[in-house]
């Protein structure tokens, strides 16, 4: 009975690795198709023109060697870019004249994103020993945070924003290439 029981469990644990895997890959398709999307409405986001600052926002250590990324890692700052994109995207941009259907839109891929990804972070974080403090995430918030004072400080200009625009586009190229990392 016993082993009845372990066997059914090691069958069962066997099938959610396959069905996990399964949806790893199938994940990263259809976030490399709608980051693809957000790239265009980015770019379709050029109603008024500037010069664009020299800003460093210095990027964090750890994300600049993604390849030392392990998946799950890869899969949080993916989560957390998002999420912070989403908080940029939802402040006041009053000043630049942007098409608020193509910022709403906008919203919408990376919201949708972010909605695909959430049983991956829900199946992180809920494991034993889980800590944020082990994982890249929060130098990734200290990133944005850095990000949304410069929006602050020069109060939502329209040069600032076209800084920001700029830095989320490299942003959204940059997560492209951590969707590689999402393999089994
Ligand atoms: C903005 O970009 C879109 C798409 O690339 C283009 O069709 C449009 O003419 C551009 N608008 C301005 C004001 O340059
Ligand atoms: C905003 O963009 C939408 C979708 O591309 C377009 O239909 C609409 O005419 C634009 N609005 C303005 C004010 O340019
Ligand atoms: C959790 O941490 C404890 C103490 O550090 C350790 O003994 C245990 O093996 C860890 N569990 C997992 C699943 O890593
Ligand atoms: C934002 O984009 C830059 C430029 O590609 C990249 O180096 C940086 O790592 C990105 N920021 C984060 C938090 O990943």
């Amino acid at each position: 009975m016993t082993n009845r029981c372990i066997l059914q469990m090691a069958l069962l644990l066997c099938f959610c690795t396959v069905a996990l895997s399964r949806n790893y890959n199938l994940l990263r398709s259809q976030l490399r198709s709608s980051n693809s999307a957000c790239q265009n409405l980015l770019r379709q986001l050029n109603g008024t023109y500037c010069r664009e600052d020299r800003m460093n926002f210095e990027v964090p250590e750890e994300i600049e060697q993604p390849q030392q990324l392990q998946k799950e890692d890869a899969v949080l700052v993916i989560y957390e870019m998002l999420r912070q994109t989403l908080g940029i995207f939802r402040r006041n941009f009053a000043s630049t004249g942007w098409n608020e259907t193509i910022v709403e839109r906008l919203r919408a891929e990376v919201h949708l994103q972010m909605d695909r990804l959430e049983t991956n972070v829900d199946e992180i974080t809920e494991k034993e020993n889980f800590t944020w403090e082990n994982t890249p995430v929060p130098h990734v918030r200290k990133y944005y945070a850095r990000i949304v004072q410069y929006l602050k400080a020069k109060k939502y200009s329209r040069c600032a924003w076209t800084t920001v625009q700029a830095e989320i586009l490299r942003n959204f190229s940059f997560l492209t290439g951590l969707l590689d990392y999402l393999q089994n």
